[in-house]
């Protein structure tokens, strides 16, 4: 039986640990060429190393798998040309591309600094920005659609403590996914984002985590959601944001309540009628 990512090209980037890594062999698994991409940083973003990116590729080489590593950043619009060079010259086309890749530097609001504000953002929202453009400039030009796959976080989605960069920059991915989402469909390119929780080395001493596993919560429970979200079994789905905790799979959405209407003859609302109608607005 063809397997179902047999013949694409994947790049997936931040994979040299963790679920990055989880989705590279998974992906490589299914059938596809995997450009193994990761600048080996430390989890705040400090130093650099081949030897992470090369691991993975190697240990899909040694499983029978097709793969190269990359060491570019996705910080850069240079970076990610040579992401996207990697993959083209190496397998001559791209298929799916994931970001993945991300650093943490949590700190509470009071004393964020604007270098841990722009570094997190730099290396989340603007390397998915930059990612999803060149691989979507590619697979349009290629003609034959793609597949892309954001990475979310239920800091941006719903709030975390200490994290206001982090989840600033996620919650930037999300609207980012809807929108490409968006333009994208008329080329027959999808995007969509997972938003995970696993144990790996950016999350190993959260207390969330006390108790658990790496059988029950480690990343090869979010990689089986990227092949999805890359093969055609996710023929028609776009735009959707996958939250994937353990053995747990749901959809993230953004809600609006029924909300109240005044008639507009009698002018805006005012501040003492928004209050008065409060408990109608939030129901
Ligand atoms: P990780 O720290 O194990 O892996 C991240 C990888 O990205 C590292 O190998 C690092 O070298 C690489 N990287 C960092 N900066 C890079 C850059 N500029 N260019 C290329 N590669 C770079 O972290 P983990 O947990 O595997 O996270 C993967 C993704 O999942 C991240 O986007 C993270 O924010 C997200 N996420 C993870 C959660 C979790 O529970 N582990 C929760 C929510 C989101």
């Amino acid at each position: 039986m063809a397997r179902l990512l047999e013949g694409k090209v994947a790049v997936v980037t931040g994979a040299g640990a963790g679920i990055g890594r989880a989705h590279a062999l998974a992906l490589a698994h299914a059938g596809a060429k995997v450009v193994v991409n990761d600048l080996g940083t430390d989890r705040h973003g400090a130093g650099r190393g081949g030897q992470a990116a090369d691991l993975v590729a190697a240990e899909i080489q040694a499983q029978g798998g097709e793969a190269v590593a990359n060491h570019d950043t996705v910080a850069t619009r240079e970076g990610v040309d040579g992401i996207l060079w990697a993959a083209q010259s190496k397998f001559g086309r791209v298929d799916v591309w994931v970001n993945n890749a991300g650093i943490l530097r949590d700190r509470t609001l009071l004393n964020l600094t604007d270098e841990d504000f722009d570094r997190v953002l730099e290396v989340h929202l603007r390397g998915t920005f930059l990612g999803t453009q060149v691989a979507a400039r590619a697979m349009r030009v290629q003609g034959q659609g793609g597949r892309i796959v954001n990475t979310s976080s239920l800091s941006g989605l719903l709030g975390n403590f200490g994290q206001g960069n982090y989840g600033a920059a996620k919650a930037g991915i999300y609207g980012l996914t809807r929108v490409a989402a968006l333009e994208l469909e008329r080329f027959g390119i999808a995007v969509n984002a997972i938003a995970p929780v696993a144990i790996t080395r950016m999350t190993n001493d959260l207390k969330m985590f006390a108790g658990s596993t790496e059988a029950d919560m480690g990343p090869q429970h979010i990689a089986p959601a990227a092949v999805f979200l890359a093969s055609p079994l996710a023929d028609g789905i776009t735009g959707q944001v996958l939250g994937v905790q353990g053995s747990k799979i749901f959809l993230y959405r953004m809600e609006t309540t029924d909300g109240v209407e005044k008639d507009a003859a009698k002018g805006p609302w005012t501040p003492e009628e928004i209050q008065a109608s409060w408990a109608k607005i939030s129901a």
